[in-house]
């Protein structure tokens, strides 16, 4: 039986999870570790239910010592591995653990850490959520297109992130249109059965006219050229069914009226951070792109762009995510020097950047 005592009552309250998650990570199946806290963290069992969703009993939680003043609480490690693999979720959160992608080989692999675009560093790093707005927004972007039993089309699934939360909410179907075959395997075994992916372009993919209810596609049109960029929206609104809904999720430029020298800066210093010529719009300008193409602008909303903001990083990629990120970062000199002068480049341009998810429906 392990003796280990991890004693939390000093630790600043960010630090109070990861601290704990680590100590459960150190004992073998079987053992157990006794934390001292100086109040009841009773939401730490939901967090532990969610992680180890195979442990009866909250991993076995047992209560020493029930205040007032200190809490004690025996927790005994009753799985080492995430189980039920068999959800889109589960399968991210296994491949969150141990690093792998079900053996494969991540996109982008061809490349160095100094040369790898942004986002494919950011998933070597184990970073799932790769779009500026994260999760959340992503989830209000998929609550307005209203996916259930809708016939869905994602355009640039990366590794599979939103399939995972589109699954669950029973879409007709699900086709993933990605460009890169090493991130196309990785969103086929996150849809395993249900739904199919191509490796494709967006902008030609060979789908029927007025097939889909819904395309979405994130963080995918910021990184085009003009001319892409309106490809690739003439053909969502020919694959859209009348009464179909457009769903995007990109970087915008803010506010509208931001001058031209301002955004050219901005353009420049993004492309030698992330390796990617991203060229982001203004919000008025991503609904000019989608309305040029006979889309009606139905709902608008941004959000802080914060993707390499701890608290960020916790909310993508939940606690045992992000310390296998920051482990990760701690660990590779290369990718630490790229991650922080990606970081550095955000924070700069803050106050002139967000993200954008807007939806626009084709007409009937
Ligand atoms: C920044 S990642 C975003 C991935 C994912 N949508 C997300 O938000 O996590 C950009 C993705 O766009 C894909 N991509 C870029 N241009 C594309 C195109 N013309 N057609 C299909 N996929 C494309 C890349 O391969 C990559 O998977």
């Amino acid at each position: 039986m392990s003796t280990y005592e991890p004693d939390v009552r000093q630790l600043r309250k960010p630090d109070k999870h990861p601290t704990i998650f680590t100590a459960y990570a150190a004992p073998a199946v079987g053992e157990s570790f006794v934390l001292a806290n100086n109040h009841d963290p009773r939401h730490l069992g939901a967090e532990f239910d969610i992680d180890y969703p195979d442990s009866p009993d909250i991993s076995g939680w047992e209560y020493l010592e029930q205040g007032p003043q200190a809490w004690r609480i025996r927790i005994s490690k009753l799985s080492a591995v995430l189980k039920s693999p068999d959800t889109p979720k589960n399968l991210l959160r296994q491949e969150m653990m141990t690093g792998r992608q079900g053996g494969a080989q991540l996109p982008g692999a061809d490349r160095s850490d100094d040369a790898a675009q942004g986002h494919w560093l950011l998933a070597r790093l184990g970073k799932r959520v790769l779009r500026p707005g994260g999760v959340e927004l992503t989830r209000t972007l998929l609550l307005r297109a209203d996916v259930s039993r809708a016939d869905v089309v994602e355009l640039a699934p990366g590794l599979g992130r939103t399939a995972a939360e589109i699954l669950p909410k029973g879409p007709r179907t699900y086709i993933g249109v990605e460009g890169d075959p090493d991130a196309a395997d990785a969103v086929r075994r996150v849809v395993a059965g249900h739904g199919e992916v191509r490796v494709g372009d967006a902008a030609d993919t060979g789908l029927p006219d007025a097939s889909a209810d819904v395309v979405i596609g994130e963080a995918m049109l910021t990184m085009q050229g003009d001319l892409a960029k309106h490809a690739i929206v003439s053909e969502v609104s020919r694959v859209l069914r009348p009464n179909g809904r457009y769903a995007i999720h990109e970087l915008a430029l803010t506010p509208d009226t931001i001058p031209e020298e301002i955004s050219t800066d901005i353009r420049q210093a993004l492309a030698r951070a992330i390796k990617v010529n991203a060229r982001p719009l203004t919000v008025a300008e991503w609904s000019q792109l989608l309305a040029g193409h006979g889309l009606v602008v139905d709902h608008v909303a941004t959000v802080p762009m914060a993707l390499l903001q701890p608290r960020r990083i916790i909310a993508d990629e939940g606690v045992i995510g992000a310390l296998r990120f920051a482990r990760n970062l701690l660990v590779q000199r290369d990718a630490r020097k790229r991650v922080l002068a990606m970081r550095a480049t955000f924070r700069k341009h803050r106050e002139q950047l967000a993200a954008v998810a807007i939806v626009a429906t084709k007409p009937g």
